[in-house]
C-alpha cells in the first residue's frame, strides 16, 4: 500500500505514525478545565464497548483509543455548564455522542475506502468491511443502551433526529458522488447533515438539560451546526493541501472517490468548458492515479479554490461567535470560542 503527500508528491510505504497537535494554549485551558468530567466520558467509552466476542473490543479499541479530541463530548459539557447543569447524565449523554460519531467514522471508512484514519491504518482495512460495519452497528446499539439514562423525551428526540439525519447527508453524498454540477447548497446541504448535525446536538443537549426555553435551545443547536460547517469544510480543504502525518489521513482521497467538496466546486464554478470536461472524465474513471489527483489540486489552487473554501470556513466561525456574544460572559462562553478558533486553525 502507498501513501502520498500531495504537496511533495513523496511516496510512503507505511502510514505515519499518530502524532498528537500541539493545541493553542485556550484549547488547553479549556480540555483542562473539563479534564474530570472527560474522565469520567472516558470510563463509559471504555466500559461500553466490551463484548465477550473478543473481536468487538479489539476493533473498537483501536478507533476510540486512536487519539479522538472527544470534542462533542466537549462542547456537551460547556454547553451545559454555560447554561448551569452540572448533574451526572451529562457523562453517558456525552459517551454517546463519541459512540454515534465512532459509528458513523467506521461505516464511512467502508464507504470511502479509506486506508488511514487518525495516522493509523483505518480498521476496514486490517479487518475487512464487514467487522467493520458490525463493530459500528455495535457501537451505534450500545449509544442506545446509554441514552436511557436520560428520561427526557428532548434529550432522545435530539439525538435520534440527528442520527437519522446523518445517515440522509451521507446517502445524498452518494448519490451526488461525481457530479460536476453539484452546487454550493447542495454542497453546504450534505455537510450539515453529515457532520455539523453531531455537533449542534451536543450544543443544544446542554441547553435542554438545563431545561432552558426553544430560543436557547436553538441558538445553541446554530452555534453548533455552523461550528461543524466548519469542522468538514477545514477538513475537505486539508484533503487537498495537509501533511499526511499530520492530517492522519490519505490526501487527495475525496477525488478518488468522487466526493465533490467546496475548493473543487468553486474551481469548477470559475474554469472553462474544456477543463471542466477532463477534470469531469478523471472524476468519473473512479481510478485518479497520483498524477491525476495532483492535477487537481493544481486546478482548483489555480482558481483560489482553497483560499475561498478557507474564508467560507473563516466566515462561519464569526457567524458561530457572534450567536453567542449577547450571552453573559462567562468561562463557558470563553471556552467555546475557544473551542470554536480551533476547530478553524486545526493542522492548517
Ligand atoms: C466523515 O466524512 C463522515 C461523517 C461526518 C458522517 C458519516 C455518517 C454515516 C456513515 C451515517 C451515520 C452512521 C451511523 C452509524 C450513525 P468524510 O468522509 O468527509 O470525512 P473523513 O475524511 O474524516 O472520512
Ligand atoms: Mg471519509
Amino acid at each position: 500500500m502507498k501513501y502520498f503527500d500531495i504537496l511533495t508528491g513523496m511516496k510512503y510505504t507505511e502510514p505515519h505514525g499518530f502524532r498528537c497537535k500541539v493545541q493553542s494554549m485556550e484549547l488547553q485551558k479549556v480540555v483542562s478545565a473539563y479534564e474530570k468530567d472527560l474522565a469520567v466520558v472516558e470510563e463509559f467509552l471504555e466500559k461500553e464497548h466490551e463484548s465477550y466476542v473478543e473481536l468487538i473490543p479489539e476493533i473498537s479499541r483501536h478507533i476510540i483509543m486512536s487519539g479522538g479530541k472527544r470534542i462533542r463530548p466537549l462542547l456537551l459539557m460547556i454547553c451545559s455548564d454555560l447554561f448551569g447543569f452540572h448533574g451526572d447524565v451529562r457523562h453517558p449523554l456525552a459517551a454517546v455522542l463519541e459512540f454515534i460519531h465512532t459509528a458513523s467514522l467506521l461505516h464511512d471508512d467502508v464507504i470511502d475506502h479509506a486506508n488511514m484514519r487518525r495516522g493509523k491504518t483505518s480498521a476496514n482495512r486490517i479487518w475487512g468491511n464487514a467487522a467493520s460495519v458490525l463493530v459500528g452497528d455495535y457501537l451505534y446499539a450500545k449509544a442506545f443502551k446509554l441514552l436511557t439514562a436520560s428520561s427526557n423525551h428532548d434529550v432522545q428526540k435530539i439525538v435520534s433526529e440527528a442520527t437519522t439525519t446523518m445517515v440522509e447527508g451521507e446517502t445524498i453524498q452518494l448519490i451526488k458522488s461525481g457530479d460536476v454540477a453539484i452546487s454550493e447548497e447542495e454542497y453546504f446541504s450534505i455537510i450539515e447533515k453529515k457532520t455539523a448535525v453531531l455537533m449542534a446536538a451536543a450544543c443544544a443537549l446542554g441547553a435542554v438539560l438545563a431545561g432552558e426555553n426553544s430560543e436557547s435551545v436553538d441558538l445553541m443547536k446554530e452555534f453548533g451546526a455552523k461550528l461543524g460547517v466548519t469542522f468538514q469544510l477545514t477538513d475537505d480543504t486539508l484533503d487537498y493541501v495537509g501533511v499526511e502525518e499530520d492530517f492522519g489521513k490519505t490526501i487527495g482521497m475525496d477525488i478518488r472517490e468522487g466526493k465533490m467538496t467546496l475548493p473543487l466546486i468553486w474551481a469548477l464554478r470559475q474554469c472553462s468548458p474544456s477543463e471542466r470536461d477532463r477534470i469531469r472524465d478523471i472524476i468519473a474513471s473512479k481510478e485518479a492515479d497520483d498524477e491525476e489527483v495532483i492535477e487537481i489540486a493544481r486546478f482548483i489552487r489555480a482558481y483560489g479554490g482553497i483560499d475561498y473554501a478557507l474564508a467560507r470556513a473563516a466566515g462561519f466561525v464569526d457567524e458561530a461567535k457572534k450567536l453567542i456574544a449577547p450571552l453573559p460572559e462567562s468561562f463557558a462562553k470563553e471556552a467555546l470560542l475557544a473551542v470554536a478558533d480551533h476547530i478553524l486553525k486545526r493542522n492548517l
